[in-house]
Formats: C-alpha cells, structure tokens, sequence
C-alpha cells in the first residue's frame, strides 16, 4: 500500500486572544484537538457555539459537528460543555501546519442572547506523524502529512484502481470508496462534500474526514470486535501522471463491557490495519491495564481508576454508574511509514447496587445505642432522620456525626441514650428487664438532584430499666419539678421528706400535680410544706425543695434533686430544728407616727432587729431567747415572743410571734441547752392589742401543718419555716388578736383598725 502526499497551498494568518468570559473555565490547546470547557450556570441546552472564519460564522449543530471536525459533550449532572475542535476542523485557520487559530462564538440563550467570542491559536508541539487517524467520539479523521517525495503508487498496489483514475475525463481530485472489496464510482470533491465527507488538501498535509455511518464506510468484524471502516481513495490525473492517496480509517466501535468485580473492559484489534510491524499502545488512564491477546488489545479500566466519574442515582433503590473518558493511542509501524490512531469513547458502566451497611456499635453499659451507617458516596447527603417515627430532634441524648472512609465515600454515627424519649422500651418483668428498641430511618439525598433515598434499621438492647429524668425550674411563686420517662410507675414512686407524694398529699399541701403518660408534673408553691429557707434578708431568701425518686420495692432512693431558688421576701417566719426564729414582719400597723422599725425590739429590751426598712423588720433569735414565752399545750411546745415598739407610749398594739414543736419530735429541749428537732416548727406571726390575755392566742392556722424533712442539723443557716400570710386583703389563713399592754385595757385604743377581728378568719 502507498502513501502519496504532495504538496499544495492555501493558508490564512490569523492571531487573537479574547477576555475569557466567566464560565469558560478553559481553552486549552492538546496534542491533537483544541479544547473549550464551559460550566455555565445554567442548562447545557443554553449554551451554543458557532465557528467563525473570515467567510462568516457557521452554527456548530450535531450534523455540522461531525461533518467538520468538532464535537460538543455536556457532562450530566454538573453541566460542564466541552467543546473539542480538530486542528483541522473546517473553519481552522491554518499556517504551516504549525500554527492553527480558532475563533469561537459562545452563545448563551439565557443571558439575553449573550455573544462571547472566544479566539485561541495553537501551535502543538506533538510532531505530527506520517499518518494520523483520530477516532473521535463522532467522527473519523485522516491526516497524511507529505514526505520528502513526491513518488508514484509503487508495489503490489491494485491496478484497477488506477485504471480507474486513467479513465477519469477530469484533471479534478476525484474520489472513489472501497466497501468491504466494492470499489463505487467515482465523484468530485464537491460531491463527496454534499454526501457529508471533507477533504482539505494543504501544505503539506491532506486531511480526510467522515461521520460515523455514512453509507459507504461498513463494519468490519476483526477478532469479534466491530470496527468501523471508512476507506477512500483519492486521485487526480494530469496527463500520463495519475496522482492516487489512499486514506482509511479503521475505529473499533466497542461499547466497553461490565465485568463484575469491578472492571469495565474496551477492547480494539491490535491491528485495524494490514500488516502493522508493530503497535505501541498508550491509555489515557494511569491504573488502566492494557492487555494485548490473540490479536486484541484490551483495556481494563478499574472502577475507582483516578481520572473516572462518579454518580449515585435512585431507581427504587440506591444505584451507581462511572463514566470514563478513555483516550487510547496506538502506534503502528509498517515497511513505509509510522500511523498514530487515537480514539476516544465515553464508557459508561451498567447501574450497579449501591448497598450502604449498618453497623450496631452500641454500648450497653454506657446506656446508648450507636449506629455506624457506612460506604454512604460522596454525593450523597443525610437530609434527614426518624427515630420511631419522630424526626429526630438533635440533643443531648440523641446526635449524628459525619464520618470519613478511608475508601467509600463516608459514614454517620448516629448516638442515641436508651434514656431519650424517642426510644420506645418494654420492661420483662421476669427477667427485670428493659427492652430499648429503635426503628431508625435515615433519608438521604442524592446531589445535585436532590433525589431521595430511604434507608431504615432496627437496633434493640436489653439493659435494667433506668430511673425517669428529673428537673427542676424556678418559677416566682415556687419550685417546678418534672419527671421525665414516668412510664412504669410500678417500679418508681416520689418521696418528699419521708413522705409518699400521692395525688392527696399533694392536694393536702398545696402541690399542683399533673401526671401525663410519660411524664409528671409537681409544681411546689413556695411556704408550702417541705420547704426550706436560708439567707433571708428583707429583700430576698432562698427557698430549697427536693424530691426523691425511689425504687418502689426497696423503697431505696435512686435518684434525688433538690433545687434551690430566690424568691423575693414580703413577710415570713422560720422555725429551725436546732431552734432559732427568724422573723421578717411588716410592722406598719403597729408603729407610732414618728417610729421606725429599726427601733422596735422583742420582748427583751435588748433584742433589735438584725435588718430594717421603713415598714419591716428582720429578726433572728434562738427561741429560749429574748424573752421568749414558752408554753406546753395539746403535746405541742410553744415558743412565744413579741415585738413592739417599748420605748413609744403611743404603742398600743404588739406583734406575737410564736413557734410551735409537737414534743415527741424533740430530743433536746430541757436536757441541754442546744435545741434538736426532728421537724421545723410551725410558725405564726399575729398582733395583740395591748391589755389582751395571752390565753386569748387563736388556733394554729393552716400555715401550722407545714413539715418539711429537716436533719437535726445545727447549722445555723439550715432552716425551715412556715410562712406567714399577708395579714391584710382577701388571704384568710391569718389570725389577728388586740391585747392591751399588760394585761390592762389601753386606754388609747386606736379606732382606725376596725377590719381587725379577734380569732380566725
Ligand atoms: C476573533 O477572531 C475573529 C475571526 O477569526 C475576528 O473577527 C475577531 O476580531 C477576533 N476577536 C478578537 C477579540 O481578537
Ligand atoms: C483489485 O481490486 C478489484 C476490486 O476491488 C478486485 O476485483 C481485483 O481482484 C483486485 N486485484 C488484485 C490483483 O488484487
Ligand atoms: C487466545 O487464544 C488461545 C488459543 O486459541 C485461547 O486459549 C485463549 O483463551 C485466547 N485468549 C483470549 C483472551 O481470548
Ligand atoms: C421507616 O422504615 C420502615 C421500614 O422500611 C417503614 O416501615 C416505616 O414506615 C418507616 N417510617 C417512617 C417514619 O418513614
Ligand atoms: C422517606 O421517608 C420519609 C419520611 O418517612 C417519607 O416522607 C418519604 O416519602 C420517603 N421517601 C421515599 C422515597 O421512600
Ligand atoms: C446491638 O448491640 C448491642 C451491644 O452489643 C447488643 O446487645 C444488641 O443485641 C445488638 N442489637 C442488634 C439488633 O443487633
Ligand atoms: C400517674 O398516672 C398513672 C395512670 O394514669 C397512675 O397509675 C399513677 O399512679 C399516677 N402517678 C402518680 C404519682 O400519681
Ligand atoms: C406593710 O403593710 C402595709 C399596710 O398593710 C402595706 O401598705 C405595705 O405595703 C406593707 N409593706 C410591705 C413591704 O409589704
């Protein structure tokens, strides 16, 4: 076979570079094709290119594409438009066959028709072969660059052929197809041109190029692999000198195969060509292997080859397919010259499952379910989750946390507490048991597309069941305690003091309570019974209550809280265990005109007020102190003080403040000096008038049942008291009496009190 080239000449000069706009993320110039990569933020359909030449501009459709040399591939889903122009592309502007200049129009429909032009001119330094043949994604392309000669067909060349350009009444290029042995008539260039071929003669070189499928190339099976051949033959006659080129291009048209274990397989003849001498192969995947067998190259592209694309795709269930873009190159030597094929392909594996694994890592003894969800692929995202069937809120007992693979894609560790409240649990009586259980679904998003996947696991445990949740808040007006989890009331109950909390000790003492299914309610007004006071001051104190979750067989706590608050001090008394007193009083209707609280005193001259205000005063004594009264009664002792204003001869009215113990509680009263009781005291604020008998002290009022649990501590600042109620107004738990000063009528009774009663309210 021969190869024959002369020289012929045309060529333009063309040199410009052009502001890239945004978008075009490149123009680069390859070894054999000049490249435009455009990312657009907008669908590929919009994006549309025209060549340009001196002639005028020539919109790049599929057909024109193929016809002169360019090919258009939009990349699904990230919309990246590559264009890839040949050197020899129909509107190239060509020197030398060193030097190549394109001109582009990029037009962008959305941008309001926008026209970018794109100019670029290349000069690739790959030195062209003696015959070239590029198998583009759709197109064949022949390039014959001249030799030093211009010989005549030599050897075992088919003469018919030639009797065939002898013949020709032309002097034109004439062209003539071979299909399988069929040699078809011959046409002119021009004909050839309208049936879609391209010829372009320049210095130097002579290009030939046809779409896939013209009906005069023909699928050749070499070693079973179908191979597209197109083979024209090209003649001029100028008298008794016939001037033949044969050009031929071979392109394996194979699809690629899957093979399971994670290969996808392309394969070529080794020889497309007749009598290659040798064939050097080079792949455009470094990882690729390249196998040459019985005549076949094949290439073996491993799916997680650098270089390949990556998609996840939802169809009922979780997919995934790779793309590669192969780029192989074989050299072929024969006795004249030395071919360079380059084919491209786009292969695509089949969907391929795409299962995620679940892993249980949870940790009984840490109470906590733990879920490795693994090999979740790069593009795809945990939007959201279920647990039970609730979207689960992330907290304290419940949180997801991305996890890198080191091969695969990521993971989620998904932590949640047997103890959260989206757990469902069953409690085997037998075996004292819980069963914690979750039925967790994960719903995951495919990128870009956003397409969403479900993927749901059960996980159970078996641990001890744990005690409910407690808390507790402060309020204004008290104490508000929460227990959370409060599903199996036959193994919990609540404990105040030494107290069993029941919906009529709650009603008894004052206690809202509200029992939902998994939750109880307790709200604990403050002075109510169980209460404890400490740092009181005229402005505020604090008030402590606690509650004790015990188990209900053993009756042993399990669980306590006791919370502490300030509240903000009106009037109050506080009868301690290790007895002391604590009074703030409001003293504004017993004080003479002119007196201050400040200078009001117990019934021991000497005791004063630690604080006072202008309407109140703070007291703090031991009770067998400062005069105080003490009285047995009814088995209860009775501490009893007052305070007034001595010094004031306009006084007429005192205020009685007294403790009262039931004596069994007490362990120390007459043996020593300190004071021991179990319980605080009740204690009661009231006014006498001056000359009424101390006889005439009223009942206990409701304050007077307050118990708290108490230790028998002596530390001063641990009190406990019971309150005094607003003495004015609609409260009606408050006793006032009228004594007059010792024992004796006062002849000063003042008249302005008359809402004052004598006895309870
Ligand atoms: C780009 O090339 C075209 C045609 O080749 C030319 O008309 C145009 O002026 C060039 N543009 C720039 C900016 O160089
Ligand atoms: C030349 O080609 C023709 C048709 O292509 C064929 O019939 C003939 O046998 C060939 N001759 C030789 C010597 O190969
Ligand atoms: C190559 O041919 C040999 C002999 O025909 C055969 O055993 C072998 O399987 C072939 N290899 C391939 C890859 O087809
Ligand atoms: C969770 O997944 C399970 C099993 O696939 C399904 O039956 C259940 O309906 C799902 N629950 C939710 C809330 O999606
Ligand atoms: C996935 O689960 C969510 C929540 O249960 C549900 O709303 C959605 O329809 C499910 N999607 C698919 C594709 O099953
Ligand atoms: C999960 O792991 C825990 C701890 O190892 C185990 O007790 C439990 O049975 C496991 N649950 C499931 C459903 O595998
Ligand atoms: C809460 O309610 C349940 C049933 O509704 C009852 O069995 C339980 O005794 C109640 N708990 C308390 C502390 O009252
Ligand atoms: C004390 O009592 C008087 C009269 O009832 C009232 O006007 C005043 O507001 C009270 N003071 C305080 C601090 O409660």
């Amino acid at each position: 076979m021969a190869w024959i080239v002369c020289l012929w000449a045309a060529s333009l000069l063309f040199v410009s570079a052009d502001p890239v706009p945004d978008g075009v993320l490149a123009m680069e110039c390859h070894d054999r094709s000049f490249v435009i990569a455009v990312d657009l933020p907008f669908a590929g359909d919009d994006a549309r290119f025209e060549a340009v030449d001196r002639t005028g501009t020539y919109a790049i459709t599929e057909s024109y594409a193929a016809r002169c040399g360019y090919t258009v591939t939009v990349s699904r889903p990230s919309g990246l438009v590559e264009l890839r122009s040949s050197y020899f592309s129909c509107h190239t502007d060509k020197q030398d066959d060193g030097t190549f200049a394109f001109s582009f129009n990029l037009l962008v429909r959305r941008d309001s028709d926008a026209v970018y032009t794109l100019n670029k001119t290349c000069s690739p330094s790959l030195a062209w072969s003696p015959r070239e043949v590029a198998c583009q994604l759709n197109y064949m392309e022949v390039l014959v660059k001249s030799r030093a000669s211009c010989a005549p067909g030599t050897k075992d060349d088919n003469w018919s052929v030639l009797r065939q350009a002898h013949v020709s009444s032309t002097s034109d290029w004439q062209v003539m197809f071979q299909r399988d042995e069929d040699q078809m008539a011959p046409m002119s260039l021009s004909e050839a041109r309208e049936q879609g071929y391209v010829f372009d003669v320049t210095d130097g070189s002579l290009m030939f190029r046809a779409p896939y499928g013209q009906p005069d190339s023909f699928i050749a099976m070499v070693n079973n692999i179908p191979v597209e051949v197109v083979h024209a033959t090209l003649f001029s006659r100028d008298r008794w000198l016939v001037i033949m080129v044969d050009l031929v291009a071979a392109c394996s048209m194979h699809q690629g195969t899957y093979e399971d274990g994670g290969h996808v397989i392309f394969e070529t003849p080794e020889a497309p060509y007749p009598r290659p001498d040798g064939t050097r192969i080079q792949v455009g995947f470094k990882g690729a292997d390249v196998v040459t067998e019985n005549g076949t190259v094949q290439v073996r592209i491993p799916l997680d080859v650098k270089g390949g694309l990556r998609k996840s795709f939802v169809s009922g269930g979780l997919y995934e397919f790779y793309t590669f873009h192969l780029v192989l190159e074989q050299m072929f030597e024969d006795d004249e010259a030395e071919t360079r094929l380059r084919l491209r392909r786009i292969l695509n594996t089949p969907l391929l499952p795409r299962p995620l694994f679940t892993q249980n890592r949870s940790v009984i003894e840490e109470r906590l379910f733990q879920v490795y969800l693994g090999d979740v692929p790069e593009d795809v995202r945990l939007v959201s989750l279920w647990l039970n069937g609730r979207e689960a809120p992330f907290t304290n007992s419940c949180s997801v946390a991305d996890i890198a693979q080191a091969a695969r894609g990521h993971g989620y560790l998904l932590k949640v507490s047997f103890d959260d409240p989206a757990v469902s649990q069953q409690y085997f009586e037998v075996y004292k048991t819980m069963q914690y259980s979750v039925d967790i679904n994960y719903t995951l998003s495919v990128l870009p597309e956003n397409e969403l996947y479900n993927h749901s696991v059960s996980i159970t445990a078996l641990a001890g069941p744990s005690a409910p949740v407690l808390d507790a808040t402060c309020s204004e007006s008290g104490i508000s305690f929460t227990a959370d989890r409060w599903a199996l009331d036959f193994l919990w109950f609540i404990g105040v003091g030494s107290d069993t909390l029941t919906p009529e000790l709650a009603m008894q003492r004052g206690y809202k309570m509200s029992n939902g299914s998994q939750r109880l309610q307790l709200d604990v007004p403050v002075y109510s019974q169980g209460f404890r006071y400490e740092e009181i001051t005229l402005e505020k104190f604090l008030g402590t209550f606690e509650i004790l979750m015990k188990e209900r067989q053993t009756s042993a706590v399990q669980k306590s809280i006791k919370k502490t608050c300030p509240f903000v001090t009106s009037e109050l008394i506080v009868c301690s265990t290790d007895g002391k007193m604590t009074v703030v009083a409001n003293l504004s209707l017993i004080t003479p005109s002119g007196a201050t609280p400040s200078t009001s005193n117990l019934l021991d001259d000497f005791c004063s007020p630690a604080e006072a205000d202008h309407s109140r005063a703070l007291f703090s004594f031991p009770l067998n102190s400062c005069g105080s009264k003490i009285k047995l009664s009814k088995g209860n002792v009775i501490y009893r003080n007052e305070i007034f204003y001595s010094k004031n001869s306009d006084a007429t009215e005192r205020l009685v403040v007294q403790c009262t113990y039931p004596l069994e509680g007490l362990h120390r009263l007459f043996s020593t000096y300190r004071f021991e009781s179990d319980d605080p005291g009740a204690g009661r604020i009231f006014s006498r008038r001056l000359g009424a008998g101390f006889a005439a002290a009223p009942p206990r009022g409701p304050v007077a049942t307050t118990r708290a649990l108490m230790p028998t501590s002596t530390a001063a600042a641990r009190t406990s008291a019971a309150p005094v109620r607003k003495r004015l107004g609609s409260n009606p738990g408050v006793h006032y009496i009228r004594v007059s000063k010792h024992g004796k009528p006062h002849p000063d009774v003042r008249k302005g009190a008359k809402g004052w009663k004598l006895g309870s309210v």
